[in-house]
């Protein structure tokens, strides 16, 4: 792959992105709807940046001429930023465009953004089971969660009308090594994250499973739990179920402090090998 349009590239996960891209030796198109302010580039990743809004098919058309791959981050990242409403209608909106112009422009990949709230995030009803995997979805419970159901939707039917194969990363909360100051603080109480299993995600991995997700062999739409090898809590993972989760059946032996969010598809279809944790940065 050399030229790879990434969107959302000024947010938290897409600035690690385009650093791991560029690591790796990819041209890279930076996109996103702001810039750092007064700047027409990302300064530390001295690339320039093409502002766009992506709710606007035009400009999502334009943005990705002459790529070979987008890899696509832009949406509002979480339910209760917006309205519940704009969340869903800007987010399918961004994917519409970005997914029918990678058609038209006539694109070799597509990867983007899901999230872990397909999942039943945040399990106010428990999980079926345990580990979650990919096959306990569609569950949304809020109009951000509904967006990336939708989007997985529209990546199937557009990846079926294009031939173009479609990775969506399904990814648990994502952490920069500054947030792992504040994993302590979630230990006392068990249920203060139990809304996602006890899950995360370092950028860095999710950075990894992007750029293997644009040479993996897939074909179709195919979608990907992206969390980190382990949860933040300092206690067993099979503890932590018993106890938050009573009855919530184990499907298989956990590992001690083994990730609640499934990551063994990643690791068989894309090559995705977690190689970050907050146990490197906080000492448990
Ligand atoms: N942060 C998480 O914990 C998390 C978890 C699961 C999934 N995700 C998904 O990962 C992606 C990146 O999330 P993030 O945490 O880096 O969020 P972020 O808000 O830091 O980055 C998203 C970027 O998208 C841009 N954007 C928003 N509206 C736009 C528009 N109309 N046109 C063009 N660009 C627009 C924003 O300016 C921002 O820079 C999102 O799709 C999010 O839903 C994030």
């Amino acid at each position: 792959m050399s030229r790879i349009v990434v969107t959302g590239a000024n947010g938290k996960t897409g600035r690690v992105v385009v650093a791991d891209l560029l690591e790796h030796g990819h041209e890279v198109v930076a996109t996103d709807a702001v810039g750092p302010a007064g700047h027409l580039s990302i300064p530390e990743l001295g690339v320039p940046l093409l502002v766009a809004d992506l709710t606007e098919y035009g400009q999502a058309f334009e943005v990705l001429q002459g790529a070979e791959a987008v890899v696509h981050l832009a949406n509002i990242p979480a339910p209760g930023m917006y309205t519940p409403a704009t969340t869903f209608n800007r987010n399918t909106a961004m994917n519409a465009n970005v997914f029918l112009a990678a058609q038209a422009a006539g694109l070799g990949r597509v990867v983007w953004s899901s999230s872990e709230t397909t999942l039943g995030l945040p399990f106010d009803t428990p999980p079926r089971y345990a580990p979650v995997d990919e096959e306990h979805f569609p569950l949304p419970t809020t109009t951000y969660a509904l967006s990336k159901v939708v989007g997985e939707t529209l990546a199937r039917e557009i990846s079926g009308w294009s031939g173009i194969p479609f990775v969506g990363l399904r990814l648990s909360n994502v952490h920069v090594p500054a947030d792992y100051a504040a994993v302590p603080g979630y230990w006392a109480d068990p249920h203060a994250r139990k809304w996602n299993l006890w899950g995360y995600v370092d950028a860095r991995d999710v950075a990894q499973a992007c750029r293997l997700a644009l040479t993996a062999t897939v074909r179709g739409a195919t979608s990907y739990v992206i969390a980190a090898a382990d949860t933040v809590m300092d206690r067993p993972s099979a503890d932590l179920i018993r106890e938050v989760f009573p009855g919530v059946p184990l499907t298989r032996e956990l590992g001690e402090f083994e990730t609640l969010l499934a990551i063994d598809r990643a690791r068989d279809v894309l090559g995705y090998a977690p190689a970050h944790s907050w146990r490197d940065h906080v000492a448990p």
